[in-house]
């Protein structure tokens, strides 16, 4: 089997479990997001002292940035129980219909990639939502039925990396939406020094901050690379994680000092040399890379947008100025001049 990618955002199969541990308990433990943490917790106050359930909160934003953890938090913060699911993992109406009628009163259900539901398991919700009821029809034909049945009230926290794939009715329906943004680049030294406690590991503030360098403002790249420079130390005799260890080992995972890592490089070489900068369509390049263009639109297009290294035009993608600098190489004279004429994208 082929090495998961380190600097993914996307979870593997196999750090489930270190990630809960790893996972901060409290408002308090949670680096970051301030906004969402002081609009959450006044919501939060809120519902207890109305002794209610919290209104519905919709969480989005990319993979990695601590969308469940923070649904964990706010179900600790209510002292109420989670009930954790995902949109692909309820076929059916049904089974919907199951997992609500078994809450308590102000539970939580946690519902991830709640963009992927699909639409019959959806309508359920509509009225669990608003009413807490469920809307059912017994029988087939003339002798069918419309049966209500009332539902605890409870706080559905909906997670989603893509809020654009999310149908109106349902967005409309929480209460509290959080758009969660990536981290600086001191927010995740923090969870990197948090997160080495944890494993009761000891690092160097600056070995900390080198991997914070090199996690795409992401926690959980920043908790994968802390585990890598972790067992480096150890294989190098340290007690203590130290600035060499992180720096010679992120380089032997080729993983540079903005955290772009060699499928990155290659990418941005090839739009320079084969595609002289584009404009060139996304399945193409996935082609040279071996990719499929989804991939690249998901996992590696992001990050390379944010650091301004590509752009997006109407036409395919195009090799920016930085991100010629980035690979050692000069735009070609000309030539941003040609790109500032495409139709770039913001953001
Ligand atoms: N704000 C944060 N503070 C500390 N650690 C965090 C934070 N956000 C995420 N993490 C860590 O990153 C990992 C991934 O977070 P997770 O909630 O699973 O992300 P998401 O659900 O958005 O993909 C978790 O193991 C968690 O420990
Ligand atoms: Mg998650």
């Amino acid at each position: 089997m082929e090495e998961e990618r380190l600097v993914t955002s996307t979870i593997g199969q196999t750090e489930t479990e270190i990630e809960n541990i790893l996972r901060p308990k409290s408002m308090d433990g949670y680096v970051g997001q301030e906004k969402i943490k002081d609009s959450l917790t006044v919501s939060i106050t809120a519902a207890k002292m109305r002794n209610d359930a919290l209104d519905h909160v919709l969480l989005y934003g990319p993979a990695g940035l601590g969308k469940t953890t923070l649904a964990h938090i706010i179900a600790g913060e209510m002292g109420t129980q989670i009930k954790i699911t995902s949109g692909p993992a309820i076929e059916r109406a049904g089974d919907l219909a199951a997992i609500l009628t078994n809450l308590n009163e102000r539970d939580v259900l946690f519902i991830d990639e709640i963009h992927r539901l699909n639409h019959n398991v959806e309508e359920i919700l509509y009225p669990a939502m608003e009413d807490y009821t469920l809307d059912f029809i017994i029988g087939k034909g003339p002798s069918a039925r419309n049966v209500q049945l009332p539902l605890p009230k409870f706080t559905l926290i909906g997670a989603t990396t893509r809020a654009g794939m999310l149908s109106a009715p349902l967005r409309d329906r929480f209460g509290v939406i959080c758009r969660l943004e990536t981290y600086s680049v001191e927010e995740l030294k923090q969870i990197v020094m948090r997160a080495a406690e944890m494993l009761s590991a000891s690092i160097d503030e600056d070995a900390a901050l080198e991997i914070a360098k090199r996690s795409r403002g992401t926690p959980r790249i920043a908790n994968r690379l802390l585990k890598r420079v972790r067992d480096y130390a150890v294989v190098s005799g340290h007690d203590k994680m130290l600035l060499v260890d992180a720096k010679k080992c992120l380089s032997m995972l080729e993983i540079d000092e903005l955290g772009l890592d060699a499928i990155d490089i290659k990418l941005l070489t090839s739009m320079a040399e084969k595609f002289n900068g584009g404009p060139c369509g996304l399945d193409t390049l996935a082609a040279t890379i071996n990719e499929d263009g989804a991939t690249i639109e998901d996992v590696y297009e992001p990050y390379l947008l944010r650091l301004g290294f590509i752009g997006r035009t109407p036409r395919g993608r195009v090799l920016l100025k930085k991100g010629y600098e980035h690979i050692g190489k000069q735009m070609p004279e000309g030539r941003e001049k040609q790109v500032s004429m495409f139709e770039l994208d913001e953001n």
